[in-house]
């Protein structure tokens, strides 16, 4: 339903951030860009449980026969008594292995940080059956959610931070160690940092993980347009847009695109936004950059942690880094 546009509804707190992030993005010149966190809506977060499935994107099949084959040798490596948190938390499928693994030696809370309430009910329900868990979700954004987690821990409590997927790689390089430093500084001697990153791999193989051939990823990311008409009362013509991935060489990423196909004109009523685009313009939506095992030492030195141990997974190439507070 939509609402007649004199008596629009109060917005609410994330209604006027999401708002004014697309003022803002889509007034970006020369590159117009909306903020990724936004593709995962309970639509969003749906169709991305689906890419995780898909044959050409293995980074989630890599990193869960990592977990299988290594969760206790991680387990082995972690202090005795640890609180998990985990940033982004997803469905929870790759996490059970390592929580199976701590719950073997003793009781052990987990701490899912997800703005998406969709994930944490789903990441819920997936893993409450483990026993001697105990699951308290947090709906925040990652460092935030953290922030708290860390706060309400006790003393001499050590906390194990899950960073998995590739989610790390959304962000830009020097962002990335910059995020690195923010978790860092929440940290206390003892803490560990467990990250996954997807490596870099022949371009044709990377282009069909992000664009697969039944449209999945494509639908993903053309929800973003379809989320800004319903959140936001707005009036794109998805049909306007077709998804385009592409390498960047120079930053080792996939970039996401919606490119236009034709001019077109859009109104988006709750940012109090117009925008014509012309044809071929693109809005960048994501970009996933790719790392070298070997570059994690160095990145993670750099954000104040040793890089204690590695794990690699040569079929795809994905590697999970134990990262310690140095
Ligand atoms: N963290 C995932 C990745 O970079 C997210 C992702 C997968 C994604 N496919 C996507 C983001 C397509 C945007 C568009 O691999």
């Amino acid at each position: 339903m939509t609402l007649p546009a004199s008596r629009p509804e109060p917005q609410t707190p994330a209604q006027t951030s999401f708002a004014a992030d697309v003022r803002h993005g889509l007034l970006h010149a020369p590159q117009k860009e909306l903020p990724s966190m936004y593709l995962y809506d309970e639509v969003g977060s749906a169709l991305f449980e689906v890419i995780t499935v898909l044959p050409e994107y293995g980074v989630t099949r890599s990193e869960e026969r990592l977990l299988t084959r290594y969760a206790n040798e991680i387990v082995e490596a972690l202090p005795a008594d640890v609180t998990v948190a985990e940033l982004g938390s997803g469905s929870g499928r790759k996490t059970r292995r390592i929580l199976e693994a701590l719950c073997r030696k003793r009781p052990t809370s987990y701490c899912p940080i997800e703005i998406s309430r969709t994930a944490l009910q789903l990441c819920r329900r997936e893993l409450a059956d483990i026993e001697r868990i105990s699951i308290v979700g947090y709906e925040r954004d990652y460092l935030a959610g953290l922030a708290e987690v860390s706060r309400q821990r006790k003393n001499g409590e050590r906390l194990l931070v899950l960073f998995l997927g590739s989610t790390i790689g959304n962000f830009a390089r020097l962002a990335a160690t910059r995020f690195l430093r923010e978790i860092r500084a929440m940290l206390r001697p003892g803490d560990t940092l467990l990250l996954g990153t997807d490596l870099v791999k022949p371009v044709d193989t990377l282009i069909a993980a992000y664009d697969d051939s039944i449209g999945a990823t494509a639908a993903f990311n053309l929800n973003l347009l379809s989320r800004i008409n319903r959140e936001l009362d707005g009036d794109f013509d998805l049909h306007d847009f077709e998804h385009v991935a592409r390498f960047n060489p120079d930053a080792r990423s996939v970039e996401m695109h919606l490119r236009a196909k034709r001019h077109v004109h859009a109104h988006v009523g709750a940012a109090r936004l117009d925008i014509d685009m012309e044809e071929g313009e693109t809005i960048w939506t994501e970009s996933s950059h790719k790392y070298h095992a070997d570059e994690i030492p160095a990145i993670a030195a750099d954000a104040g942690f040793t890089c204690a141990r590695q794990w690699v997974e040569k079929e795809w190439g994905f590697a999970e880094s134990l990262l310690a507070v140095a």
